[in-house]
């Protein structure tokens, strides 16, 4: 069944995209090592950047309209058995997945955790720091530079771009590793399709008759 819309697809591997330009050259522009040059890995992050932005204003708009920002709302039910999957089910290939996956409800619940604290807070952070690093210049006149400082800014952006290092490496271990067979996560991601469980009390869902209206 269609899980991942065309838009939904777009927008994750665009953002996937855009990630990594960030942080290859976010960590070329920290020194942590050298490749296109300061100057060019500076131009390439600012850049990328007003993309970025770009495309979680979309996102932001799109999550709105179509109420599907209702799938990160977190729930501790079922978390524990989520749990021991990635902490032991994983290795072993007769374990199926706990979770069972709905239309309406197509994270788990650690999933639902960590893309919470990616939106919530991750984003926010490397957003609002990354654009008072871009316009330093005008805080002098807005008043701004004194309580805070250029170092301050560096030090919350740097942190927050760790946090997004951390993110993607489990992410990209978990799409790799939790799905079964392996390359099950990716190829829904790509395609759109995956095994769904259908629940018997979603009006929505295929092959059901749509609510009758009239009462
Ligand atoms: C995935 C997202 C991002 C990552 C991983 C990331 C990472 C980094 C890192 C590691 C640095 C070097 C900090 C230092 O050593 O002082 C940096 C610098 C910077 N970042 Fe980001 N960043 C991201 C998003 C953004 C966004 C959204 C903006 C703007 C809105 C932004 C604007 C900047 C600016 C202006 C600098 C300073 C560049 C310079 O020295 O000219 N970043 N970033």
């Amino acid at each position: 069944m269609m899980v991942f819309s065309r838009f939904e697809r777009f927008w994750h591997w665009s953002q996937a995209a855009l990630i990594i330009t960030m942080m290859v050259t976010g960590f070329e522009v920290n020194g942590a090592y050298e490749w296109l040059g300061y100057e060019r890995a500076a131009q390439w992050h600012r850049f990328a950047a007003w993309f970025l932005i770009g495309l979680w204003v979309f996102v932001l708009f799109w999550h709105a309209i179509t109420g599907e920002w209702k799938q990160y709302i977190p729930t501790r039910r079922g978390i524990m058995a989520v749990v021991q999957y990635y902490t032991t089910g994983i290795l072993d290939a007769s374990v199926p997945h706990p979770y069972r996956k709905t239309r309406m409800a197509k994270h788990n619940p650690l999933q639902r955790l960590a893309y919470l604290a990616f939106n919530v807070l991750i984003s926010p952070v490397i957003w609002i720091s990354g654009l008072l690093y871009m316009f330093y210049n005008d805080w002098v006149r807005t008043g701004l530079e004194g309580p805070v400082t250029l170092g301050d800014v560096a030090l919350v952006h740097t942190a927050a771009a760790f946090a997004m290092l951390v993110f993607f490496v489990g992410h990209v271990y978990l799409a790799a590793f939790a799905g079964k067979p392996f390359y099950a996560y990716l190829k829904a991601m790509l395609t759109g399709y995956d095994l769904l469980y259908v629940d018997p009390n979603d009006p929505h869902a295929p092959g059901r008759r749509p609510p009758d209206r009239c009462g």
